[in-house]
């Protein structure tokens, strides 16, 4: 059987499968079972800036007579957005507690704003590391491109100040200038590892009912694809760690990725779908497929279909294929 293990953001793991933020690792019965399970690594349900302040908005509605006594309110502000934090500590305490593998913390954020001094708290707490889910839209017509990522920036330099743990960064595929983005934000130095993409909440309309509604929550196999073509351009061009993430469903996605020149994928959507015992599923498949090619470990394969190396290094760049498109009738 081949050497599963590698390395990281520092960290060793037993395997390249690692389970993302989601439901899933949001408490520690399921941090066990993804660990029962074979995960390599777990990064635990995101502390949400907007859950915090949605909960102070709930707490206060309850209870409108407090709006006439304003210390009331702050107390109120504070005990909601403690009471939050200090769950999650729980979470990633009680979890180390109960699991072997790495357990890394994550937060949603939007600015470089107050809640990155909670970051010390989750390094105390004994995570391994902090994942940084960093959702831009570039939706407003008063920002430039620049403008709008100047946040990845903003926000990697001051948690790389507060906390010493190791940082990754999951962002969206949504720039003009990707490729040149994702390398200035590894010269940084400001982060450890790039989870790309990650999967957006997406708007879909009902036209019987004439609403707004939520398109699929869930990936499927066919959206392996963009991150597939990004990590194949990417990892030869930059020197931290890629997590591939978004569409990887079963081993052939793994082994895909690591290809492509990914160091670890990332994976959701096809454990909802299919039972968390399917990742047992997916290291087999990838174990029977490194035994049948003979390849002995990862760094064998890793990087084997990047752009750099493959014989079509123009395959990851064609968008407009003309043959693939006439051969349709
Ligand atoms: C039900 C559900 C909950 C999720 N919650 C989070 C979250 O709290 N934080 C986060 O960064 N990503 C979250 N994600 C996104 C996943 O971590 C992952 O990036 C995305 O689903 C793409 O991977 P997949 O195709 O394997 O599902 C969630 C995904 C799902 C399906």
């Amino acid at each position: 059987m081949a050497d599963l293990s590698t390395k990281y953001l520092g960290l060793n793991l037993k395997n390249p499968i690692v389970v993302g933020s989601s439901g899933l690792s949001g408490t520690v019965e399921g941090v066990k079972k993804l660990a029962e399970n074979g995960a390599g690594a777990v990064v635990l349900k995101s502390l949400f800036e907007e859950q915090i302040i949605f909960e102070e908005i709930e707490m206060l509605n309850k209870d409108k007579s407090i709006d006439a006594y304003p210390e009331a309110a702050d107390y109120i502000r504070n005990y909601t957005k403690e009471n939050s934090i200090k769950n999650y500590l729980t979470l990633i305490e009680e979890s180390k507690k109960a699991v072997s593998i790495p357990i890394i913390a994550s937060i949603n954020c939007t600015s470089a704003g107050e809640w990155i001094g909670f970051a010390k708290r989750i390094e105390k707490a004994g995570a391994d590391a902090l994942e940084l889910n960093v959702f831009i839209l570039p939706s407003d017509e008063n920002k430039s491109g620049e403008e709008n990522e100047k946040v990845y920036f903003d926000i990697l330099e001051k948690i790389k100040k507060e906390v010493k743990l190791p940082i990754s960064l999951k962002m969206s595929s949504y720039s003009a200038g990707l490729t040149q983005l994702i390398q200035k934000i590894s010269w940084s130095k400001n982060v450890d590892g790039i989870v790309m993409f990650n999967r957006s909440y997406s708007p879909d309309i009902d036209i019987d009912n004439l609403k707004v509604v939520s398109s699929n929550v869930f990936s499927s196999p066919e959206d392996i694809t963009t991150s597939l073509r990004w990590v194949a351009i990417m990892s030869d061009r930059i020197k931290i760690n890629i997590a591939a993430s978004t569409g990887i469903h079963d081993g052939k996605g793994v082994i895909k990725q690591i290809l492509a020149g990914a160091t670890v994928v990332q994976i959701a959507s096809t454990l909802y779908k299919n039972g968390v015992p399917h990742l047992n599923f997916m290291l087999k498949e990838m174990n029977a497929w490194m035994d049948a090619k003979g390849y002995k470990d990862l760094a064998s394969i890793r990087g084997k279909m990047s752009q750099a190396k493959t014989k079509n290094p123009a395959a990851f760049e064609r968008v407009q294929f003309m043959k693939y498109f006439s051969n349709i009738e």
